[in-house]
């Protein structure tokens, strides 16, 4: 059984509160840090194995290496609590329940790479989580964990907080970043990293706040510790968002490694109704989807990407044998159609293309020569976009092709689904 450890204390009774926190050795982190060296804590996050849990899976300590050193540099840290990718669920339940871990990750995180200003961005419908870090951010001044000279240390950190207005782009790094300086959310490109020139020209330490969770953690309990958990690429704990067609969805921590099987059958309780798996996301809606004969593979950024897919935010999305494929390609397709920033021509028209070919052939309006027309619109768009997002768009699309070719044919010349038998859509 594996004893939780960033979700801890998410049961507990106000959970939130900092007089919770601190009543289960909250901030004890911050305190051992702060007798450490900058240098010392960048060291123990690079030997953790910690990678960025906001999908593209950076090392972090090396990210934190990155950051210019020296005093006279104005520096920041920018909190991404955005969640925009669908199947995503992980970082709401973090914020809302548990803030105070995150506030010491930044805090651990500021000191070592020598900020003084930390931004948190976070989704504007996420209403409860905004109150939230809005109460936290008050109490950790309070308590004198944010403000000047924190614990005495001559280390001073101020604290706020931003919210979007809902656009998916705006969980991408640079694009939140645009956003946080007031401009509309369009990514910028790379190089130079934020960590070299971020928010306002200067540098930026930007990370995913189940990053940030895991930091106290490495610091109070050591970075070998961390690494012991997992696989030979993939260190310490995850949380899971599982949905779909499962009998308890939710978020579930487990070691990196475990198996998709481990996670559906055992603790998601295994499939609605009883009835056959067919498909699974596996790492958010812009993840290629594996098919059900692929679920011994485990969750790792190294396993996942030999089965031809990825890790990302480790959101598994479950799809019985009542779903139509074709569908949830094009209602994917559609979603991320919609949320282009519309900067650069492959993914704001492309994209749409890609969107419509999908309907056609759904609808049962599509031609054979359509399918290969979807195939060769992703392979116009993946990798030539201006930020990650074209690579990520085609995912849906491709991979159902590639899994489930046989749909998409025989919508086509039946003019109807062969999962549901209708001529009818099941949804808009
Ligand atoms: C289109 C797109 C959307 C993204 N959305 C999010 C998001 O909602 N939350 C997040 O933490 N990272 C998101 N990312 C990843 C960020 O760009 C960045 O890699 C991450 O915040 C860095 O933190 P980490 O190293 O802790 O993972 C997104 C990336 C892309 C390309």
């Amino acid at each position: 059984m594996f004893e939780p450890i960033l979700t801890r204390n998410i049961h507990r009774p106000n959970s939130e509160k900092i007089a919770t926190y601190l009543a289960h050795g909250g901030y004890a982190a911050v305190k051992l840090a702060l007798t450490k060296t900058p240098d010392e804590l960048i060291e123990m996050v690079k030997r953790s194995g910690l990678r960025g849990r906001g999908g593209a899976g950076f090392p972090a300590g090396v990210k934190w290496g990155y950051m210019p050193k020296g005093a006279g540099i104005q520096k920041f840290v920018a909190v991404n609590t955005d969640e925009g990718e669908p199947g995503t669920f992980k970082d709401r339940e973090i914020v809302e329940r548990d803030p105070h871990q995150v506030i010491e990750g930044v805090i651990i995180a500021a000191y070592a790479v020598g900020a003084s200003r930390a931004y948190v961005y976070i989704r504007g419908e996420f209403f409860l989580g905004v109150k939230r870090w809005i109460k936290a951010i008050a109490d950790a001044y309070e308590y004198g964990f944010l403000g000047r000279n924190i614990l005495g240390s001559g280390f001073d950190l101020d604290m706020s907080v931003h919210r979007g207005a809902g656009a998916y782009i705006c969980g991408e790094e640079t694009a939140m970043l645009e956003s946080l300086e007031g401009k509309r959310g369009n990514p910028r490109l790379k190089p130079p990293y934020p960590a070299q020139a971020g928010l306002f020209g200067l540098p930026t330490l930007v990370h995913n706040i189940e990053t940030l969770a895991c930091i106290p953690h490495i610091v109070e309990r050591g970075p070998e510790w961390f690494a012991s958990i997992g696989t030979a690429e993939s260190k310490g704990p995850k949380i899971f968002s599982v949905s779909g067609h499962v009998n308890r969805p939710g978020n579930y921590e487990l070691p990196l490694g475990v198996t998709l099987r481990e996670i559906i059958y055992e603790h998601a309780g295994g499939i609605r109704g009883g009835r056959e798996l067919k498909a699974v996301i596996p790492g958010g809606a812009s993840t290629p989807m594996l098919t059900a004969s692929q679920i011994d593979v485990p969750m790792a950024y190294e396993t996942l990407k030999a089965a031809g897919s990825e890790l990302g935010t480790g959101a598994i999305v479950v799809l019985d044998v009542t779903t139509c494929m074709v569908e949830t390609a094009r209602r994917l397709t559609k979603f991320f159609a919609h949320e282009s920033c519309g900067r650069c021509t492959p993914c704001r028209i492309g994209s749409q293309r890609l969107y419509e070919t999908l309907d056609r052939i759904e609808s049962g309006k599509g031609t054979m020569d359509d399918i290969d027309r979807a195939v060769e619109l992703a392979r116009g768009i993946d990798g030539i976009t201006f930020c990650p997002m074209g690579a990520m768009l085609v995912n849906p699309a491709r991979s159902a092709i590639q899994h489930f070719r046989p749909e998409f044919e025989y919508h086509i010349l039946n003019k109807h689904c062969l999962v549901c038998k209708s001529k009818e859509r099941n949804y808009g």
